[in-house]
């Protein structure tokens, strides 16, 4: 009898294994999980298929969409019916019209080519509405009801009590404020965003945050206290001590909506009703820190009980809503927690706390000391080489955070600043400093980390993560170019070289479409784009008061879209951003005499090496590239972008004038640039560079520009010469070209100027210049002198597109079709990358063992891959064990040195001896 059961068993789990459908997961509305507060009138939908089977397709989905998990089977308000499509990112909502603060959930499931039944559907996901429409803000703006002490500006304390008269079933709170707020609600924190509303261009877009605030709420009597700061509404900012650029008062809404278990609801708004003071924060600055007075913090005044007899009223302001947009982007939250690694005497006998990593955020730290004792923290990136703090570079940001105790223990931390610092100057301390009560805190927009990229070369690694590192201290709500002296602005040019990259590290699809509203906002009417955005500089008139645009940096309208749509497959962003693209187009159309952009401002290639020092090591006195030749290149860079998406949105006028346009570019590129052997009027690595990334030459002329580029570099003994517009093309144009062997030497060069001489003199982030910090460890011109940009971290784009080879085919953009090329060289016997994209993880690993190359690639379901594996034939190689044709895979294509394959999803394990 046990026979026949034992049979039985085991083919019914064989028939789970062979017909096991597809599990459908990791749903995202809008690329983000379960977002509460979007306004978006048709949210996008997203899936992922998981499966252990190779070669998965979707063949069909069905989606719906109801306002109750629960009863998604029978009470949904939208069902997609089966639609016959492999789309599985981006799908649109298309149900009725939705309604402001309504939470809806979604389920989906799919069929897929291995099956004829559709999968189970998957496990709810949600989203909830903001408030949708300007119409929907019942709010009054309020302000403090007492005369603010103008010197330091202490933040305003705004509070009110109410009533929850009956049970409470859900209450959700939409906020915004002129300058910084955090609130809380009966004592505890509202959600664990900092720095909201975040930095916007403020008089087009201010955000506002909504948040689930039903657990917060208690029967009977509430109380909500709201904190208010400057910030970058009205503090001190760019670095010509402008402050009140957006307003001079501080201003607070916010709008609290009940709905009690009856179905009866309540909304609780900001209203005259409100009270106002201030408490222990004195003051507080973007640049210059924090100061904070412990015995002037009034215990329990965001409780119901507080008595706030003596507390002033409010005014209200008219200021309106029509510039409200709900959040859109990922909030800025806690990240990375580090204790010190070291607590340093300095020669000057200051005690210095070594958080061995340079990071933006803040120390928050433990204390015990009598009332009125004094605590300063100051944050720095570097200590001079005798082993001081190094503050020169900060300019004139004080970056300091300041407390007057009150006596007993305390635990403390700033709310309305950052700093950009590895090393913190502790003063005041009585005691020995235990280094377990201070920890610095990481603080940036809450992007989901998407990539993984690791070698056998410990310096490449730790280049690697020095630009996530980069990454992280400078997306911080706006991409900014650094993070801790008077500057810290949304500089598009750094933006522009290093999105792409970007884009590999973490997911930044929604971060850079939320700041990109802001370029299109703060356009020029003549379709230049400002320096920074939000623009803080024209009013300065730092760049005089006309209009223009630059080269590299003006073009992050028109470059960032498009590498958001190579790295996401999302449309939507093109066609939102594509008017101000086609406008900023236009601008240099207009400015451009007879093809060529070379009038007015360039920064040109920016920080590109210069000898100052007359260094034997190099021939030549600098690496200077021509301005306007390099104009010209991004010229015809932005020209065929326009071109490209012009095409994929069907304007096809539009795309048919780019392309000729094109042409004339070029064409006038080489009648005012280049001789008629090639060479060009600048003799430099740039030059060469951006001429054979853009097509800039005649085919012919193309092998010989390659010559003198890759002379250029031997003249330098392997070392770059780019600035911030070469150094991103600098190694993709030498594997293009078939020298990827220079690549790597310039990849692994460690003297200055290259990527690893940071590294090597101890850099755990990018710097601003090759030689921020110079060999005998002394600094670059301090005015200038960052130790967290990450513009030269664009190199990443090259490490995974070539090193490990993790490519999107443009034409399947956001990995729906990849391209596979792993590169191995320079002495490297491993590299390994991947990447979570929208269907699933990518990954491509290689390993270089006693003559035997093994290439693991795995393909996430729905989406297809060629694979160029490295191997002088077909028949070196063998996948799995197998050779490719017995594990069902043909040969697509050669290319000298790879044999080119085609797959569907799966993990593929490739294994050659001769390449
Ligand atoms: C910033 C840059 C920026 C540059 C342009 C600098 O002050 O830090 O990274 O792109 O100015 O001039």
């Amino acid at each position: 009898m046990k026979r026949p059961l034992i049979l039985l068993a085991f083919f019914q789990l064989v028939t789970i294994w062979t017909f096991a459908q597809v599990t459908v997961q990791k749903l995202l509305t809008e690329n983000r999980v379960d977002p509460i507060g979007i306004d978006v009138p048709m949210p996008r939908l997203s899936w992922q298929l998981a499966s252990a089977k190779q070669n998965v397709r979707q063949t069909a989905y069905e989606v719906r969409v109801g306002t109750d998990a629960a009863s998604l089977a029978k009470g949904a308000i939208w069902q997609s019916g089966r639609v016959s499509s492999g789309q599985s990112v981006h799908v649109s909502y298309a149900g009725p019209g939705l309604q402001p603060g309504q939470r809806y959930s979604w389920q989906v499931r799919v069929w897929d080519n291995t099956t004829t039944k559709p999968s189970a559907w998957s496990s709810p996901a949600h989203w909830q509405t903001g408030l949708l429409t300007a119409a929907n803000w019942k709010a009054n703006w309020i302000q403090p009801g007492f005369a603010e002490d103008t010197i330091n500006q202490p933040s305003p304390m705004l509070r009110k009590v109410f009533t929850a008269t009956k049970k409470v079933k859900s209450a959700t709170l939409f906020m915004t404020a002129h300058g910084l707020y955090e609130a809380q609600i009966n004592g505890k924190r509202v959600g664990d965003a900092f720095l909201t509303p975040g930095w916007t261009s403020y008089n087009s877009h201010l955000q506002y945050q909504t948040y689930d605030v039903t657990d917060l709420l208690m029967p009977g009597q509430n109380a909500i206290g709201v904190t208010l700061a400057s910030g970058w509404y009205r503090g001190r900012l760019a670095w010509q001590n402008q402050r009140n650029i957006y307003g001079k008062d501080l201003a607070l809404l916010g709008q609290l909506a009940i709905t009690y278990t009856d179905g009866s609801t309540e909304i609780i708004l900001t209203d005259e009703s409100w009270k106002s003071a201030t408490g222990a924060v004195r003051m507080s600055e973007i640049y210059d820190g924090e100061l904070s007075d412990s015995r002037l913090a009034q215990p329990g005044w965001e409780m119901a009980g507080f008595a706030d007899g003596n507390w002033s009223g409010v005014i209200t302001k008219p200021f309106g809503y029509t510039n409200l947009v709900a959040a859109y982007n990922e909030p800025i939250r806690k990240h990375e927690a580090r204790q010190p690694v070291k607590v340093l005497t300095t020669p000057k006998g200051e005690t210095v706390l070594d958080f061995g990593q340079n990071l933006v955020g803040w120390v928050k730290f433990r204390i015990t000391g009598k009332a009125g004792d004094k605590v300063v923290l100051s944050h720095v990136e570097m200590l001079d080489k005798f082993g001081n703090p190094y503050f020169e570079n900060l300019r004139t940001a004080k970056a300091q955070a300041t407390y007057l105790l009150k006596g007993g223990a305390e635990t403390l931390e700033p709310h309305f600043t950052f700093f950009g610092f590895r090393y913190v100057r502790v003063e005041g301390l009585t005691g020995p400093v235990n280094p377990a009560d201070f920890t610095a805190i990481a603080l940036y927009s809450d992007m989901p980390k998407t990539g993984e990229f690791t070698t056998s070369n410990a310096l490449v690694n730790q280049l690697q993560s020095n630009i996530q590192w980069g990454q992280r201290g400078n997306f911080l709500d706006v991409p900014t170019d650094c993070p801790q002296r008077d500057e810290r602005l949304g500089w598009t040019g750094d933006a522009e070289v290093f999105s792409r990259t970007a884009a590999f590290n973490f997911g930044v699809n929604n971060f850079f479409a939320k700041w990109l509203k802001d370029v299109a906002a703060d356009q020029f009417s003549n379709g230049a784009v400002p320096f920074v955005i939000p623009d803080v500089l024209t009013k300065t008139g730092a760049f005089g008061r006309t209009p223009m645009g630059a080269a590299g940096w003006s073009d992050a309208s028109i470059i960032i879209p498009w590498n958001m749509y190579v790295s996401y497959g999302d449309r939507r962003v093109l066609e939102q951003q594509y008017a101000s693209m086609k406008a900023y187009e236009g601008y240099m159309e207009s400015v451009a005499k007879n093809d060529i952009w070379s009038e007015g401002f360039q920064f040109g290639d920016w920080l590109s090496f210069v000898d100052t020092e007359g260094s034997p090591a190099f021939e030549a006195k600098s690496a200077f590239t021509d301005v306007h030749l390099v104009a010209q290149c991004f010229y015809a860079y932005n020209t065929d972008l326009m071109r490209k998406a012009a095409t994929l949105l069907g304007k096809t006028e539009d795309a048919a004038h780019y392309a000729t346009l094109l042409e004339r570019i070029k064409t006038a590129f080489q009648n005012a640039y280049m001789t008629p052997n090639g060479r060009l009027i600048s003799d430099t690595q740039t030059a060469y560079v951006l001429a054979l990334q853009f097509d800039m030459l005649p085919e012919p002329l193309r092998p010989q520009a390659v010559g003198r580029l890759v002379e250029n570099i031997k003249k330098y003994k392997n070392h770059l010469t780019t600035g911030f517009l070469g150094t991103p093309f600098l190694c993709p144009v030498l594997s293009r070209f078939g020298r990827t062997d220079v690549a790597y030497d310039l990849l692994l060069q460690e003297t200055y100027p290259s990527w690893l001489y940071p590294v090597k003199m101890g850099a755990t982030t990018i710097w601003e210049r090759w030689d921020s910090m110079k060999p005998d460890s002394t600094f670059q011109s301090p005015s200038m002198t960052s130790f967290n940009h990450y513009a030269y971290g664009a190199v990443g784009d090259w490490m995974y597109r070539t090193i490990t080879g993790i490519d999107t085919d443009e034409a399947g953009p956001g990995y729906q079709h990849s391209i596979i090329k792993p590169q191995p060289g320079g002495k490297l016997t491993s590299a390994s990358a991947s990447l979570q994209t929208y269907y699933g993880l990518l990954r491509s690993a290689w390993k270089n063992e006693a003559g035997k190359l093994t290439l693991t690639v795995e393909v996430p379901a729905n989406t297809t891959a060629t694979i160029y594996v490295p191997a002088k034939n077909a028949d070196v190689v063998q996948v799995g064990g197998r050779s490719l044709a017995a594990a069902g895979l043909t040969v697509t294509g050669n290319e000298p040195g790879y044999v080119i394959t085609k797959t569907g999803s799966g993990i593929y394990t490739f294994t050659t001896t001769e390449r």
